[in-house]
């Protein structure tokens, strides 16, 4: 049984709450909502879906891209992090 979470995102300056799983990653839990999330590879290379992490944890896949220094700041690839908290909340807008 998949674990359901909740996940508050902001993007546009439209924060939306929707409900995910720690299974799914968080871009494909926001696109299946219709929030209008950037992205384009979906394999961890291209950073359009970088976003930041306001609370709560995730864990990524991939990542060929962020820092360590920018991980320590929140920054991750949504396309990638899978939720590990029951709330996480990630800002796009402020990356
Ligand atoms: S969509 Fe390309 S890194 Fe996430």
């Amino acid at each position: 049984m998949s674990e359901e979470v909740k996940i508050i995102i902001k993007v546009d300056g439209l924060e939306s709450s929707i409900k995910g799983s720690k299974e799914q990653t968080i871009l494909d839990s926001a696109l299946e909502n219709d929030i209008d999330a950037p992205y384009s590879c979906q394999g961890g290379a291209c950073a359009t879906c970088i976003g930041r992490v306001i609370s709560g944890n995730t864990k990524m896949e991939q990542n060929h891209i962020l820092t360590d220094s920018e991980i320590e700041d929140g920054l991750i690839l949504t396309c990638q992090a899978f939720p590990l908290t029951e709330t996480v909340s990630i800002d796009y807008d402020d990356v």
